[in-house]
């Protein structure tokens, strides 16, 4: 009698140049989505945050703004500003590959 082996485990840690908005996302065994707190002062998760940058948001500012709100202790300055980077990465990449097709 031969026993299936079980599957690997998924590795624990992104791997090095992993977008923010993929290591700030916790996949379970459905894979069911789960927002995540960006902002713990004033509530703000990644869909939140996603929809502020999508709206034009360009600074951690702006998008406490698009929810009325402000900045607090600033802990999550970084973060919105990692998922601003990415946006904008992607805009500029969208942007180039449009240029290259042209
Ligand atoms: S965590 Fe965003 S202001 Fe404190």
């Amino acid at each position: 009698m031969c026993a299936e082996p079980f599957p690997p485990d998924p590795p624990r840690h992104p791997a090095p140049g992993t977008p923010v908005t993929t290591r700030l996302t916790i996949s379970r065994k459905s894979l069911q989505i789960i927002l995540m707190i960006i902002c713990v002062c004033r509530g703000l998760n990644t869909s939140k945050v996603t929809d502020a940058i999508a709206a034009g948001a360009r600074s951690p500012r702006a998008v406490h703004a698009h929810h009325d709100t402000t900045i607090n202790c600033g802990k999550c300055c970084e973060t919105v500003c990692g998922m601003i980077r990415e946006t904008q990465c992607a805009e500029a990449e969208r942007a180039s590959a449009l240029v290259a097709a042209e």
